[in-house]
């Protein structure tokens, strides 16, 4: 039994079951967990043990146009403008994630999908793509639902793609429902325009351990798991508030305290599981050195070695001085996504 594909069929019973449309296209942003998501209680449906909360990268982020092909034995895909093998594992995914809409079962498509992110490089290039590869899917087929219901599909290819369908703070509710139902992201309606990230892309190489492999070993071994849910509770409360009141202090000590707890769950996993490198370690003493000298900087870091400065528009040249090659993202700005 399939229960991703069963359940989208169930949700998808009244919507167009052919394409209305030659093709769909769509963008959709990265984002970046705030408060992370560190394992799932359902592996099959990606769903979480904990809710989480993310911030958008703006311009940053897929843009994805699927054609539908009758003449096409097999689906073909492009990434940023070349030709992908089928042997990939991102043609896999990419393949695997399209099986669960395809409808009728024969219909074979063309993918075109952009990043103007490094692929795998811990920057949540995968979360967008899900995110645009549904969007685009939905325009194609002409099905009228909510962004929410969308989430949910984006969800069942990586989990914080549920996140990637909207700009600004997402939160990911964990839900309760068996089937994920009510397992979506929400958009918050706070905005805050001097919020600034820095992208600090210390290891532009692919990982080579997967979120997915990482989060299993995790939750299976870490005798500190247990403790998880409780903390992000409490960081999400935090943050929560920090957001509502522009409190720029707590939401940076908490998002910071949050990614270094993740990242010590990971090192009490057997095996232990090692993203940080040591420039990585050299850059959150790069942060604090600037904290002590008084500047409001803090960080977060992903499944990966590279880490994401959070600041304030006031301290941008700063930040530029301070880490050269810094990427500065405007989450609350939205303008050409080629600029
Ligand atoms: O959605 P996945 O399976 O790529 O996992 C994402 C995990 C983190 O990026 C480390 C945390 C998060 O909430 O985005």
């Amino acid at each position: 039994m399939n229960r991703p594909k069963n359940l989208i069929e169930q949700i998808l019973k009244d919507q167009p079951k052919q394409p209305e449309q030659a093709s769909g296209s769509a963008f959709a942003p990265s984002n970046i967990a705030l408060c992370k998501y560190w394992g799932k209680r359902d592996s099959i449906l990606n769903l979480p043990v904990t809710s989480s909360l993310s911030i958008s990268l703006g311009k940053y982020g897929t843009f994805t146009k699927i054609n539908s092909e009758i003449s096409l034995k097999q689906d073909i895909v492009f990434l940023n403008g070349s030709p992908c093998s089928s042997e990939t594992p991102f043609f896999k995914r990419l393949v695997s994630f399209l099986d669960l809409f395809r409808n009728p079962q024969d219909i074979r498509f063309k993918i075109e999908t952009e990043t103007n992110l490094p692929i795998a490089a811990g920057l949540a290039s995968s979360a967008s793509g899900f995110a645009a590869c549904v969007k685009a899917l939905a325009e194609l087929y002409g099905w009228n639902l909510t962004p929410q219901i969308l989430s949910m599909f984006a969800r069942l290819g990586s989990g914080s793609a549920c996140r990637s369908l909207w700009h600004g703070f997402v939160e990911w509710e964990k839900g309760e429902d068996p089937n994920g139902m009510d397992s979506l992201g929400k958009m918050l309606d706070n905005t805050w325009e001097s919020l600034r990230l820095g992208l600090l892309i210390l290891d532009p190489q692919q990982k080579n351990q997967s979120s997915r492999e990482a989060m299993k070993i995790t939750t299976s071994t870490s005798e500190f798991y247990k403790s998880w849910p409780g903390l992000v509770e409490k960081h999400l409360a935090q943050i929560k508030r920090a957001i509502q009141d522009q409190d720029f202090q707590t939401l940076g000590e908490t998002s910071e305290a949050n990614a270094l707890a993740m990242h010590a769950l990971m090192l009490s996993a057997k095996p232990p599981i090692v993203f940080t490198q040591s420039a990585t370690i050299e850059a959150w003493h790069q942060v604090w050195n600037l904290r002590k000298q008084g500047m409001n900087i803090y960080f977060t870091q992903d499944a990966g070695p590279n880490i994401k400065l959070i600041f304030l528009a006031e301290d941008t040249e700063a930040v530029l001085n301070a880490f050269s090659n810094v990427i500065v993202v405007e989450p609350f700005f939205l303008g050409n996504r080629n600029d």
